[in-house]
């Protein structure tokens, strides 16, 4: 595998980040009362939060503990899970709306961890919305969830663009990630209007870049 230095909870499973991604997971494991979250999306106020970074750690994380695992790049703006996992873009998840026989055989990637699979962005579309939005994403996102226990999507900020916020609609709950120290608090807290407003469930929000801290510092529930 390769060198990875985003995946702490690969690079250092004994750390107290990796720690947080763990306890992140228990939260999520027992958020819903009614049923398993079994998609989930993340997203933040604004660019450069730690969305990617968290959801890949909360991913591996997730594998680690035996959950069957797949990991959607859904933002089609700035793409990065590839990168993070030192994988091709070539191939993903807008290659499924262009190739309709690929809902029977998703072009997921091995990782090299254990039960985490990634289906990749894929090349950008010029209307990711249009696309997040459809019903063909609805044949997708239920094609994926039948390959794994749970289908973690990566998503663009949502205050500039709408396509976390479409996507939210599609999938069980959404992940709020919080810059400490970095998002302005108006920005988070209309980041969670936008969110209400199309009935979208937060699930939890994550605070990343704790000072003295590499990776995630605090969880709490929303
Ligand atoms: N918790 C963290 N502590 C310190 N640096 C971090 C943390 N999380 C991510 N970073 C670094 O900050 C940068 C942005 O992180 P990342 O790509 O995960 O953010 P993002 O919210 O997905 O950004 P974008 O909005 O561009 O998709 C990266 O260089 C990453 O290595
Ligand atoms: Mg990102």
């Amino acid at each position: 595998m390769k060198n990875q230095p985003e995946l702490i909870t690969l690079t250092n499973p004994r750390s107290s980040a990796a720690e947080a991604y763990r306890a992140l997971r228990t939260n999520l494991t027992f958020a819903a009362l009614d049923k398993p979250i079994e998609t989930l999306v993340v997203t933040s106020a604004a660019p450069g939060e730690g969305k990617s970074t968290t959801l890949a750690n909360l991913a591996v994380t997730m594998a680690q503990g035996e959950h069957r695992t797949v990991l959607v790049d859904a933002d089609l703006r700035r793409p990065s899970l590839h990168k993070i996992f030192g994988l091709s873009n070539d191939q993903g998840l807008t290659t499924m709306f262009v190739e309709p026989e690929t809902l029977q055989n998703p072009p997921l990637a091995e990782t090299g961890v254990e039960n985490l699979l990634l289906l990749p962005s894929g090349p950008l579309p010029p209307n990711p919305a249009d696309l997040l939005g459809s019903r063909r994403m609805e044949e997708i996102i239920t094609a994926l969830v039948t390959r794994a226990d749970i289908v973690l999507f990566d998503a663009p900020p949502i205050i500039a663009v709408t396509d976390a916020a479409v996507l939210g609609t599609k999938v069980d709950g959404v992940l709020l990630v919080i810059g400490s120290g970095r998002t302005r608090r108006d920005h988070a807290q209309r980041a969670r209007e936008l969110l209400e407003r199309v009935h979208v469930r937060i699930v939890g929000a994550v605070l990343t870049n704790m000072p003295g801290d590499a990776t995630i510092g605090g969880y709490y529930g929303v």
